[in-house]
């Protein structure tokens, strides 16, 4: 099966909405991409589609997010989440082959470290660790262990203890 990871395209909209909607079960992931394409931030180079055949089998996307320590200091790094497969498509290695070619475009464009909330049993074979390691804390009060990071930079992390502040966007989810 010919797989191609690419950034998205406006042709591309419904099949993303479809794709995360299907994955989750419910719209709330789809909607949050819709949102979020609206929110200047946001880098289409960093939403990529997963392809085969002419067809959208899945998506992921990364948006920026500060750590804001207590001393109010602010560190930038990015959010993993959405990352949808069509149900039919899942097991096959596509979620997999979405976030490494996710992280390296994090890295290319200079993005020193991730985050995601997240399946626990998941993510670690990616490198994420639970990100109580730098003292950095979830917004929604997430199980410790779900809460993870990357760094794409050795040390990336270092100092950067806070609490990670999402786009308003992210609280309909
Ligand atoms: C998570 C998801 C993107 C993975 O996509 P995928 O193409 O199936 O992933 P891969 O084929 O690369 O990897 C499959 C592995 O993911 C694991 N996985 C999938 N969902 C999981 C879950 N809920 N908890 C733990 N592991 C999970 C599978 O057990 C499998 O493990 P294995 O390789 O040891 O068999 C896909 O299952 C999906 O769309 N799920 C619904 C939406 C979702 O939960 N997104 C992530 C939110 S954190």
């Amino acid at each position: 099966m010919p797989l191609t990871i690419r950034p998205e395209t406006p042709t591309d909209y419904p099949g993303i909405s479809e794709v995360n909607d299907l994955a989750f079960g419910q719209p709330a992931e789809g909607k949050l991409v819709e949102k979020l394409r609206k929110n200047p931030k946001f880098v289409p180079r960093l939403s990529l589609v997963a392809e085969t055949e002419g067809k959208i089998v899945g998506h992921i996307l990364f948006f920026p997010i500060i750590i804001k320590s207590a001393n109010g200091k602010e560190k930038e790094t990015i959010s993993l989440a959405p990352v949808s497969v069509l149900p039919e498509f899942q097991k096959q290695g596509i979620g997999g082959e979405l976030i490494k070619e996710g992280l390296k475009a994090c890295r290319e464009l200079g993005y020193d470290s991730v985050i995601v909330l997240g399946h626990p049993e998941y993510y670690p074979r990616f490198g994420f660790e639970p990100t109580v390691k730098w003292g950095i804390k979830d917004p929604f009060g997430a199980p410790e262990e779900a809460f993870m990071a990357l760094e794409l930079k050795e040390g990336a992390l270092e100092g950067a203890g806070g609490v990670v502040e999402y786009p308003e966007e992210f609280n309909d989810v």
